[in-house]
C-alpha cells in the first residue's frame, strides 16, 4: 500500500516491538488492503441521510467477486491498471444522493481519503488512484439528464458523459445544443469541474460558462446549490478543476441555439502537400474567422485532419474559406451538412456510418489505451520551424498526435477572473498526445511506458523555445503531473502548489481558489495530486 500506511506501520512496529510482539502480530492485518471495520460500520449505521436503497448493496470490498472487474471498468487510462498501481480498499457506485453524502462523511470520519470518479477520464488517473488508504466514489449510475426546451435548460448528474447529454438534448430538439469536450466518453462530472472545451467554444464558450446553478455534497455531508453554496464556491467548482471542493452531483445548464443544419469537415492534407505551410497559415487565419467556425487540426505522421464545425450552410463555409484560407483549398467533397448530433459523432473519430446511439454506448472507448498528455496554450502565431520540429518528431515516434483546439471568438470578450478558468485570451491550445499498448517492447528495451513518455517529454523540450510564456501555461482539463504534485500527507504548502502547477492552470485566480478551499474545506478532506491546497488569510477583503 502507499508510504503513508507503510510509515503507520513503522511506527505501529517500533512502539509495539518493545511493548510485546504478540500484540503486534495481532495488530498486522491493518496493512492487509482490508477496509476497517469501522468504515462499514459508519455506512451501515449511519441513518442521518436516508436512502431508499442500503449503500452496501453498491460498496464493493477487495473481497467482493465483483470487485476487480468494477475496478477495471473505473480505468479509462490503461497506464494506471498495473500492478504497480495503489488499489482503493472499497467502491461506491451510489445510487442516491444520501449515498454519496454517507461516503463523505464516513471516509472523513474513517481517515479515509476519497477519489470521486465520474467518467473515469482524467489523463493522469486522479479518480481512482491515491498514495493513500482510499476509497472510490463513483458516480456513474447518477446520470440523469432533464430537459427543458421551453426554458432552454436543462439538469444533468455528474455520472452522464457528454455523449449522453447531447444525445438527450438533440431528442429534444434539433436547434438546441450545449457547448462542452468534442468526445462523447468524457464524464460531465470532471468535465465541467475544469471548463470544457469543444467545438462550440468560439461562438459559446466553455461548458463551464454555460452552468447556472448545480447540487454539491460539501465536507460535512450537506447538499448545497447555488444559493447556499454562496457566490465564492460556486465561482471554484466551474473550472477550478474537480475533487479539490467537494462532490458536485449534478449541474444546471443554459442550453445553447444550434441550426438545424450544420457543416463538418476533416479534410485531410498530407506533408507532402503542404500541409506544414497550412497549419503555418492556419494560426493567422483562425483568430479572424467567424465565430461561427471552430476548427481543430490533428496532425500525424502522415499528415493533418483539418476538422471543422460550422454553424451554418456548406455554401457559406465555402465561401468564407475561399476568401479568408484559399491555401487549403477547401471543396464541397472535404464537407457534410448535418444536424448537429451528427456532426458531434462525425468530428468525435467515433466510426462513420454508426447511427447517433453509439453516442449513448459506454462501453465504446477507441482511446482505451495507455495515455500521456501534455500541452501548450499559444497566445501568438509559432514560427514556421516550430512545425517542422514537430513533424520531424511526430515521424521519429511511432505513436502519438498533436492536436491544435482552436480558442478565440467570445472566450476573448470574458473576463480571466470570471471563472477559474483563466485562459481568455489564447489563441489556441496545442495537446502533444501518445497512445500506445503495452507489450510492443523488444528485449532490453524499457517498458513502453516509459519510452513514449519519454519521447513525449522530448516533443516538450523541442517546443520551450517557441512558448516560454512565463510560467509556461496549461488547462487543468489536460491534466498533467509533471508539473508537480501535492505531497501524500495533503499538507503542500501554498507556494509550491502555486509555483508548480497553480500559476500554469490557473493564473492569478489560484490565490482566489486556495482561499475558499480554506472557508470550504479547511481540513483539505477532498484533496488529491493536485487539488488546491487551502490558504488561510485573516482578512475576508483577501479575495
Ligand atoms: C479521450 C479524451 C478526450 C477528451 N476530450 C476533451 C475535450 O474535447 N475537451 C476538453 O475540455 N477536455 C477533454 N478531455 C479532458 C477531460 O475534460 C478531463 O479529463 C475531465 O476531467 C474528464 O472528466 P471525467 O468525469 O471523465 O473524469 P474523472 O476522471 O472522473 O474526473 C476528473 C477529475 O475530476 C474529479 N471529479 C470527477 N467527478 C467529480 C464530481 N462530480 N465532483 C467533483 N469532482 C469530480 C475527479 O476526482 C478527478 O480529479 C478529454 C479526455 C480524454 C481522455
Ligand atoms: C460483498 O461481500 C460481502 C461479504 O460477502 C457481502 O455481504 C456484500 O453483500 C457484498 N457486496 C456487494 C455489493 O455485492
Ligand atoms: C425514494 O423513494 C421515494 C418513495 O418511493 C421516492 O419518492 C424517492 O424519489 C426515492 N428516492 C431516491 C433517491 O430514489
Amino acid at each position: 500500500m502507499g508510504s503513508m500506511m507503510m510509515m503507520t506501520m513503522k511506527k505501529v512496529f517500533i512502539i509495539l516491538s518493545s511493548v510485546h510482539s504478540l500484540f503486534f502480530l495481532l495488530i498486522l492485518p491493518v496493512n492487509s488492503n482490508l477496509i476497517p471495520e469501522s468504515f462499514i460500520h459508519c455506512l451501515s449505521s449511519d441513518h442521518q441521510f436516508p436512502s431508499n436503497t442500503s449503500i452496501l448493496s453498491v460498496t464493493y470490498v477487495t473481497t467482493n467477486a465483483s470487485y476487480q472487474s468494477l475496478l477495471h471498468s473505473c480505468v479509462q487510462n490503461l497506464r494506471f491498471l498495473s500492478s504497480d498501481t495503489p488499489k482503493p480498499l472499497a467502491i461506491i457506485t451510489a445510487l442516491e444522493y444520501s449515498h454519496v453524502q454517507t461516503a463523505v462523511t464516513c471516509s472523513k470520519s474513517n481517515g479515509l481519503q476519497i477519489r470521486i470518479r465520474s467518467g473515469g477520464h482524467d489523463f493522469e488517473g486522479l479518480s481512482y488512484r491515491s498514495q493513500v488508504p482510499f476509497v472510490i466514489l463513483d458516480l456513474r449510475n447518477l446520470k440523469s439528464v432533464s430537459i427543458d426546451i421551453e426554458d432552454g435548460s436543462a439538469w444533468v448528474e455528474s455520472g452522464a458523459t457528454l455523449g449522453e447529454l447531447y444525445y438527450a438534448i438533440a431528442e429534444k430538439s434539433p436547434v438546441h445544443g450545449f457547448p462542452a469536450g468534442s468526445y462523447p466518453g468524457v464524464g460531465i462530472g470532471g468535465h465541467f469541474s475544469g471548463g470544457g472545451v469543444g467545438y462550440l467554444v468560439r461562438k459559446y464558450g466553455l461548458a463551464a460558462d454555460n452552468v447556472i446553478d448545480a447540487l454539491v455534497v460539501d465536507v460535512n455531508g450537506r447538499i448545497l446549490d447555488k444559493e447556499s453554496m454562496g457566490s465564492d464556491l460556486f465561482w471554484a467548482i466551474r473550472g477550478g478543476g474537480g475533487g479539490s471542493f467537494g462532490v458536485v452531483l449534478a449541474w444546471r445548464i443554459k442550453l445553447v441555439q444550434v441550426p438545424a443544419v450544420v457543416t463538418a469537415c476533416k479534410p485531410i492534407r498530407t506533408f507532402e502537400h503542404g500541409a506544414i505551410d497550412l497549419l503555418h497559415k492556419w494560426q493567422y487565419v483562425q483568430p479572424k474567422l467567424s465565430e461561427k467556425i471552430t476548427s481543430l487540426p490533428v496532425s500525424n505522421r502522415l499528415g493533418v485532419e483539418f476538422n471543422f464545425l460550422f454553424l451554418g450552410r456548406v455554401e457559406e463555409l465555402l465561401e468564407m474559406t475561399e476568401d479568408e484560407f484559399p491555401e487549403l483549398q477547401l471543396r464541397k467533397e472535404d464537407c457534410s451538412e448535418m444536424s448537429w448530433i451528427e456532426s458531434v459523432l462525425f468530428l468525435s473519430g467515433y466510426p462513420g456510418g454508426n447511427s447517433i446511439e453509439i453516442l449513448k454506448n459506454r462501453a465504446y472507448n477507441p482511446f482505451r489505451v495507455h495515455l500521456k498528455l501534455k500541452t501548450d496554450l499559444i497566445h501568438q502565431p509559432l514560427p514556421y520551424e516550430a512545425f517542422e520540429g514537430m513533424r520531424k518528431w511526430n515521424t521519429g515516434v511511432d505513436s502519438g498526435s498533436i492536436f491544435f483546439q482552436s480558442y478565440g471568438g467570445i472566450m476573448k470578450r470574458i473576463s480571466e477572473s470570471e471563472l477559474p478558468f483563466p485562459h481568455r485570451k489564447v489563441q489556441y491550445e496545442i495537446l502533444y498526445l501518445m497512445g500506445w499498448m503495452e507489450g510492443d517492447k523488444k528485449d532490453g528495451e524499457k517498458s513502453s511506458s516509459e519510452k513514449y513518455i519519454h519521447q513525449l517529454g522530448e516533443l516538450y523540450e523541442l517546443m520551450t523555445p517557441y512558448v516560454a510564456d512565463n510560467p509556461r501555461s496549461a488547462y487543468v482539463n489536460s491534466r498533467d503531473l509533471d508539473l508537480g504534485t501535492n505531497d501524500v500527507f495533503g499538507t503542500t504548502t501554498y507556494s509550491k502548489a502555486e509555483n508548480d502547477w497553480g500559476l500554469r492552470y490557473f493564473k492569478n485566480n489560484f490565490r482566489k481558489l486556495a482561499i475558499i478551499k480554506a472557508e470550504v474545506d479547511p481540513t483539505n478532506f477532498f484533496n488529491h495530486q493536485q487539488s488546491i491546497p487551502p490558504l488561510f488569510v485573516t482578512h475576508h477583503n483577501e479575495l
